[in-house]
């Protein structure tokens, strides 16, 4: 089933502005996308997909087409959170007309509930086109990593009066185009609080403090199997990559010892009375389960 086919609007899924905390995680396969369903409100088809999944050093090189792939194994797995999925860099900055299409290609391929794009003011035209449309588009702003070239950029945002105010205009001009929630990423508390404050929408925070309405982080940052780089907002709820680490490791050293396959995993002949009752042969039969 599509995540879309029988759910309520996005806004409804999520709650009113000051309800329940938002609770947000990314997920770019099937499997995590089974286990997210019952535990968040939304799942985010990031284009983080492009570091995490794919070893590449920036988002900025993820295209729509494995966006798409990523964006309908989750939607197809997902009945009750809210899918959305990031529109990658270079698809949708330039042209509203282009957005709207590759929005559009976004949301028939996949069966997502609603898009992000990253960007403040300058995007605001570009959101309400995409709104107007009928699909529902989640803002990014504060520190954009469609932005940053190399891994060393990545900066918390609102340090200094200049750039806190924009920061809020972003917000404000983002809400104002339509959007229903916007991630706000890495910028400083008071910051953060006061865009919430602010905002008439929902805003959802990734190393943007408690103060937000709701949060998302990595999956695989806070299961500890991404592992290459630790960003301070991150906690870590569990240690998958060491113990995936450990099961490869012990497989390895079954394989060598000849400790497995053991006589469990082992197929036998079928006895011969068996065999001249069905004429079947011995790779026929189905798998045991285990
Ligand atoms: O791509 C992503 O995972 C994101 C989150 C960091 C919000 O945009």
């Amino acid at each position: 089933m599509n995540a879309s086919s029988h759910k309520p609007p996005v806004t409804e899924l999520l709650g009113p502005k000051g309800g329940a905390p938002i609770v947000g995680l990314t997920a770019y396969t099937a499997p995590v996308a089974s286990l997210l369903d019952r535990h968040v409100d939304f799942m985010l088809v990031g284009d983080s997909v492009a570091m995490v999944i794919y070893g590449m050093d920036t988002t900025r090189t993820i295209d729509l087409d494995t966006m798409i792939r990523h964006g309908k194994a989750v939607a197809r797995n997902a009945s009750q959170a809210v899918v959305v999925v990031d529109m990658p860099f270079g698809t949708y900055e330039d042209d509203p007309e282009i957005a709207l299409a590759n929005a559009r290609r976004v949301m028939v391929e996949t069966g997502a509930d609603a898009v992000k794009m990253e960007g403040g003011a300058e995007l605001a035209a570009t959101v309400a086109r995409v709104v107007a449309d009928g699909i529902p588009v989640m803002g990014h702003i504060g520190l954009m990593p469609q932005q940053v070239r190399a891994t060393g950029q990545f900066k918390s945002k609102g340090h200094s009066e200049t750039e806190s105010r924009r920061i809020l205009k972003d917000a404000l001009a983002i809400a104002r185009a339509g959007a229903f929630a916007i991630v706000v990423e890495g910028v400083v508390e008071p910051v953060a609080r006061e865009i919430t404050a602010a905002c008439p929408v929902p805003t959802i925070g990734i190393g943007a403090s408690v103060a937000c309405d709701g949060q998302i982080l990595v999956t695989e940052d806070m299961t500890g199997m991404f592992t290459q780089f630790r960003p301070k907002f991150v906690k870590r709820y569990a240690d998958l990559g060491a113990e995936l680490e450990r099961a490869v490791a012990a497989y390895a050293e079954d394989v060598r010892a000849r400790r497995f396959p053991g006589p469990e995993h082992t197929f036998k002949p079928r006895k011969k009375a068996a065999d001249k009752a069905t004429g079947a042969k011995e790779d026929a039969r189905p798998y045991p389960k285990s």
